[in-house]
């Protein structure tokens, strides 16, 4: 049985989808169906196909109450659409299905657990306050049945003097000896944020076990869509933590993305911090969730916009939001590296190579242009006595419009810029940072489609994404060299069909 407020969103979803041509939305980027998108949830691989849900508002391109979409594919490329999964229909969610997670139960079953928002009692100022609590829901991949004794975890699971009003997005996963455990943001009374830890023997029945991870107010407030695993030998904990100031070039003002690696002592059940680092250092990046494939890669997906920059696109646009293209994670010396999804191969096609091209000033390569398009450059100084003063490539370009991606050897410092990429808001267009380099020497690879950039330095040690929302005419390439650079270009064209 569905509630009518299901049943309507997948009415609604399945009528006005149609009204959006494929062409008006990135290609092997999740879009929302129709309306509003934020985070990735239920990340996860279920009955042979990878299941995308994702905070959801089918009625209008910004957000409001929470449902969950739904998106199943084989290669996370090519996604298809299945009907809403969860609506805000219950008492304990009649405020909001927030982010969440998803496992397999041994009996087939899918379990997904989510943030119940429900608006509690009146406050001494008038306002309401809100309750977040967390909840499950059991399906087949299609349909899921909210579990009647929900909510499973509320305020009487937290750590006292805890905030029930921000304790959300659980991560659940299933243990190796069948057990069940999960992590969910929370603050604690510094106003800080803190992840705490649940285990459940079944999926069901939960139980608090520690404070996992405490922020000390070192990494913006409150942190959201938590994520615990291990890899490579290490523990990894991410997380997106609210109102972030700057350190250094390291993290930036706003909502950010962090990456704590370290190790888990398992008496105390307390994360051990070793390193710290930004896992985006672009400008829209936020709310990571990982999944484990079958194959044992870890896979990183992520909800490609900023809650601070969302302004850039028009309310009246038919759909808002996309995901960041999945990453295949790991660790190397100690970091944190991201790589596109290897699937993305299978996509190439129209390579076009260039080496060795040496050149200052302008330059323009035939061949090398386009919105779906992989594209990985490499510049080193024309002239090694004499080190280059800026390389920069300007792409989605013609006369009106073009993102850019600039790098300063001297400073080590590398630049994405979207001014020129068709906002008229007064948002943040630009971002920088540091970039390890030796001596002008500096390769990237670029990944475009249609309404995004997202930019793999060195190998994955750092990635950078943006939006940019412009007309697909615009896909220009140009180069500039302000000194003697030398240069390889390698692109290929992205396409869909090819299978
Ligand atoms: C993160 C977030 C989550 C919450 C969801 C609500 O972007 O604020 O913490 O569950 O979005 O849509």
């Amino acid at each position: 049985m569905i509630s009518n407020i299901l049943r309507e969103a997948r009415i609604y979803e399945e009528i006005t989808e149609q009204r959006i041509p494929a062409s008006a939305r990135p290609s092997f980027h999740l879009s929302s169906r129709v309306g509003w998108m934020n985070d990735p949830n239920g990340f996860s691989y279920y009955q042979g196909k990878y299941h995308l849900f994702y905070q959801y508002y089918p009625y209008e391109s910004k957000w409001g109450p929470m449902h969950w979409g739904h998106a199943v594919s084989e290669d996370l490329l090519h996604w298809q659409y299945l009907p809403a999964a969860i609506a805000p229909d219950t008492l304990a969610d009649k405020d909001g299905c927030f982010s969440g997670s998803a496992v397999e139960l041994p009996d087939g079953r899918q379990l997904l657990m989510y943030t119940g928002v429900s608006a509690g009692g009146w406050q001494p100022d008038g306002s309401r306050e809100e309750i977040q609590t967390q909840c499950l829901a059991v399906g087949d991949g299609m349909d899921y049945e909210k579990y009647p004794a929900n909510p499973v975890l509320t305020d009487a699971d937290i750590p006292s003097g805890s905030s029930k009003v921000d304790f959300r997005d659980p991560k659940l996963w299933r243990e190796a000896d069948g057990t069940y455990r999960c992590v969910a943001g929370n603050r604690p009374a510094d106003g800080s944020g803190q992840i705490l830890l649940y285990s459940s023997p079944d999926g069901f029945q939960w139980k608090f076990e520690s404070v996992l991870a405490e922020n000390r107010n070192r990494f913006g407030l409150m942190w959201e869509c938590p994520d615990f695993f291990q890899l490579d030998g290490k523990y990894v904990l991410l997380t997106s933590p609210q109102d972030m100031l700057p350190s250094g070039f390291e993290y930036h003002n706003g909502n950010g993305t962090l990456c704590l690696i370290g190790s888990f002592d398992p008496e105390r059940k307390v994360f051990l911090e070793e390193r710290n680092q930004a896992i985006d250092y672009g400008i829209d990046y936020y709310a990571t969730q990982t999944l484990l494939a079958p194959d044992g890669r870890r896979i990183m997906i992520a909800w490609m916009q900023n809650w601070d920059t969302l302004a850039i696109k028009s309310l009246r646009a038919p759909w808002f939001g996309q995901m960041a293209l999945p990453r295949e994670l790991s660790i190397r010396n100690g970091k944190l590296y991201q790589w596109p999804i290897r699937e993305l191969d299978a996509l190439r096609s129209g390579h076009v190579t260039y080496q060795n091209v040496d050149f200052e000033g302008e330059l323009t390569l035939e061949g090398i242009r386009g919105r779906k398009v992989d594209v990985t450059i490499t510049i080193r100084p024309g002239d090694e006595a004499n080190l280059y003063n800026k390389f920069a490539v300007w792409f989605g370009q013609d006369d009106t419009y073009h993102t850019s991606i600039s790098f300063r050897p001297l400073e080590s410092v590398l630049k994405i810029d979207r001014k020129f990429s068709g906002s008229r808001r007064a948002i943040i267009h630009q971002r920088r940072c540091k970039v390890p380099q030796s001596s002008g020497h500096l390769t990237f690879r670029m990944i475009l489609d249609r309404n995004s950039v997202e930019i793999f330095v060195n190998g994955g040690e750092q990635a950078l994404s943006a939006t940019m929302y412009t007309d697909q005419a615009a896909d220009g390439f140009k180069f500039f060299a302000y000194g003697k650079v030398s240069m390889d270009v390698e692109k290929y064209d992205l396409d869909m069909d090819r299978e």
